[in-house]
């Protein structure tokens, strides 16, 4: 199973269980949802606008998330579904958030088992998958990440929500046609959300159809101390379970 690199000495690979291992870092579902948000902002991507939404993908609930920011080409996809690889700079003075090379991994893998990425930059499009239900469904012994061509693009198919070239072609023309000078961004798709022991989604996308809520069951289950408040009062402040009322500082942000 060793796979030798240059000089014959194995290189370390990754099991595909660490997506999960990696996601408990996030005691908090709306932590998870803030390094989408970050990804967004960051200098490199500059998005001015940024969309949080739930979906219906044939008829199973998703989450999606949308930038007008630069997008990605091949090469920064592929970073983007790998570890540690962060070259972030200041960009006019705008100091970047992300600096370790896994948000998107912890965060996405946090929210759901399965997450497929759209992105549309100035040179091209591209799509790209980070799946647990796939590495398992086809007993993956190292993290693989389909991204577009022939072979990765035969399995997004057969394992994403998404079953033809249309498909993935109508969701990169979600992005084409958001309000964007240069028509670029990136839309990240996260299915087979993570549900509570009663089997509903974490998220509560009824109550608000303007929101994003954690519902009582859920935050009443978990005690990080950080993120709520001293249990001996009642009052919990929506900034607990609102994500509109959390995100309301946030330059942009709109469901
Ligand atoms: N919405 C996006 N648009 C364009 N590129 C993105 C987007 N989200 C992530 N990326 C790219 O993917 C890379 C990996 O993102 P990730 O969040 O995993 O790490 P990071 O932001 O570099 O560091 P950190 O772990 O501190 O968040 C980023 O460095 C960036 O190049
Ligand atoms: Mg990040």
């Amino acid at each position: 199973m060793a796979v030798q690199a240059d000089r014959g000495v194995p290189l370390s690979t990754l099991s595909p269980k660490f997506l999960h291992t990696n996601s408990t870092s996030h005691t908090w579902p709306f932590s998870a949802i803030a390094e989408l948000i970050d990804n967004a902002y960051d200098p490199d991507v500059s998005a001015k606008q940024f969309w949080i939404d739930k979906t219906m993908v044939k008829g199973e609930a998703c989450l999606s998330f949308m930038d007008n920011g630069n997008g990605l080409d091949h090469e920064t996809m592929h970073k983007m579904l790998s570890f540690g690889y962060s070259d972030k700079i200041a960009v006019n003075g705008q100091e970047p958030i992300g600096i370790y090379g896994n948000g998107f991994k912890s965060g996405s893998m946090r929210l759901g088992k399965d997450a497929i990425v759209f992105s549309k930059s100035k040179s091209t499009s591209c799509v790209g998958m980070l799946s647990q239900t796939y590495l398992k469904e086809i007993d993956a012994q190292q993290i693989i990440v389909p991204i577009e061509h022939k072979a990765s693009l035969q399995d997004i198919l057969l394992y994403s929500p998404f079953n033809s070239q249309d498909e993935l072609l109508a969701e990169i023309n979600v992005i084409a046609s958001v309000w964007s000078k240069e028509k670029t961004g990136t839309r990240i798709i996260i299915w087979n959300l993570r549900r509570t022991s009663s089997g509903a989604t974490e998220f509560d996308f009824e109550t608000d159809r303007y929101d994003i809520r954690i519902p009582s069951e859920v935050y009443e289950t978990m005690n990080d101390p950080s993120q709520l408040p001293d249990r001996s009062t009642s009052y919990i402040p929506e900034t607990v379970y609102s994500l509109r009322v959390r995100s309301s500082d946030l330059p942009f942000f709109f469901i």
